[in-house]
This record gives structure tokens, C-alpha cells and sequence, in this order.
């Protein structure tokens, strides 16, 4: 099984979606282990903390960002994290965390990458007149917003949406597409295994010439 640990900035929405859907999900694949804030009053980490699950806030300022995130790392490797989820954490990594966990970091976007990376996505959407947006949970890389995409949901824009209504409307989606997603990473390799295994046995001179 998976232990995911889950950086947050703020409010925290993603994560407890993420925390309930493995709670009520049959054979979750991951388990979360962490909750990690950049700055310790993040209202997210006392939800956290009040769920049962351990949590770290430590605050960034005054800290180059390789210091901080290792820190960061620290905490993620004293509680066996083998996964990160990033949930509104709203801070650049720094190219050596990125390196250390590629493949095995997840970030929420409120936008259908590659459109509208970055901050200030709603206005941007609404500016450029788009009828249709959504979010999306790619793998983190260098690349702000710019890694492998894993999945997407779409949200329609609505006549005399604000930055707000849209973006509480995105949200929505966001909760119901980051708990599938990685819940899925996990099952498509995991899977098929047993499977092949399966076949192994049933046909074995076949599986002698693979
Ligand atoms: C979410 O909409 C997430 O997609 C976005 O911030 C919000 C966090 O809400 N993330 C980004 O914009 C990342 N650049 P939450 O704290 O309630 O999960």
C-alpha cells in the first residue's frame, strides 16, 4: 500500500477529500500518513490533526527553499512516505525535492493543463471568454504545472460566472478527480500482476516461451 503524504497551504479541501475517499473506498490502494503545511495555522492541518492523522507546520520564512524542503523531507521520510500529494501547496519545490521524488509526486490544478498554468486561473478563463475549463492532476517535474498529465474533469462556465463561482464549481470536480486518479496509479500497476501470474499458471508451456 501506498503511504501519501499530502502538502497543504491553506483550507485543505483536497486533502480531506482524498482522506474520506480512502475511508470509504473498498481496498483503498493508498493510505494517508502526513499532513504538511507551510505555515502551521493552515486550517487544513487542525482538520487533519482532528482526523487522526499526523501532521507537520513549520513555516517557510526566513529559509531557502532547498532548506525548507528539507525539512519538509525529513518529516515525509520519519513517517514512511513513499508517495506526495500536493493539495494547494502553494510553494515552488526546489529541483533536487522534484528529482528525489519524481514519479511518486501528484499536484491538483484548476485548469485543463497545459491551459492556464500558474496563479490567477479563473480570471484568466473568464478573460479569454473559454466556455469550458475544469482541472487536471499531473505528475510534478521541473516544469511549473507542465509535467505528464494523469487525469482531467470538465467543468462548463456558466453565463455570469466570477472567478469565484467558477472556481468553487471547479472544486467540486477537483474532489471527486484526485482521489480516483491516484487511487488509480497504484491499481494499474498492481493489477495486471496478479493477472499475468494468473495466466502463468494456467497455460505454462506458453508462459515458458515469453
Ligand atoms: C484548489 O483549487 C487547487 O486546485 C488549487 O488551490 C486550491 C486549494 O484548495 N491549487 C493551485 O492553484 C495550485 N497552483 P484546498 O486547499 O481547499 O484543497
Amino acid at each position: 500500500e501506498a503511504r501519501l503524504g499530502v502538502l497543504i497551504s491553506g483550507r485543505g479541501s483536497n486533502m480531506a477529500a482524498l482522506l474520506h475517499a480512502s475511508r470509504l473506498m473498498a481496498d483503498c490502494p493508498y493510505e494517508i500518513v502526513l499532513v504538511a503545511a507551510n505555515d502551521p495555522q493552515a486550517p487544513g492541518l487542525a482538520m487533519a490533526a482532528a482526523e487522526g492523522i499526523a501532521t507537520f507546520g513549520q513555516s517557510h520564512q526566513g529559509l531557502g527553499r532547498a532548506a525548507f524542503d528539507a525539512i519538509i523531507e525529513a518529516e515525509l521520510h520519519r513517517h514512511g512516505v513513499t508517495h506526495v500529494a500536493l493539495a494547494g501547496y502553494m510553494r515552488l519545490l526546489s529541483p533536487g525535492f522534484v528529482e528525489r521524488w519524481a514519479g511518486r509526486c501528484f499536484n491538483i490544478h484548476p485548469s485543463l493543463l497545459p491551459a492556464h498554468k500558474g496563479l490567477h486561473v479563473h480570471e484568466a478563463v473568464l478573460a479569454a471568454g473559454e466556455t469550458m475549463s475544469g482541472c487536471t492532476v499531473h505528475l510534478v517535474t521541473a516544469e511549473l504545472d507542465g509535467g505528464p498529465i494523469l487525469g482531467q474533469a470538465r467543468v462548463a462556465v456558466l453565463p455570469g460566472d466570477t472567478p469565484e463561482s467558477l472556481a468553487a464549481r471547479i472544486l467540486i470536480a477537483e474532489h471527486q478527480l484526485y482521489p480516483r486518479v491516484i487511487a488509480n496509479q497504484f491499481r494499474s500497476v498492481s493489477e495486471p500482476l496478479p493477472r499475468l501470474r494468473a495466466l502463468a499458471l494456467a497455460l505454462p508451456e506458453a508462459a515458458e516461451k515469453l
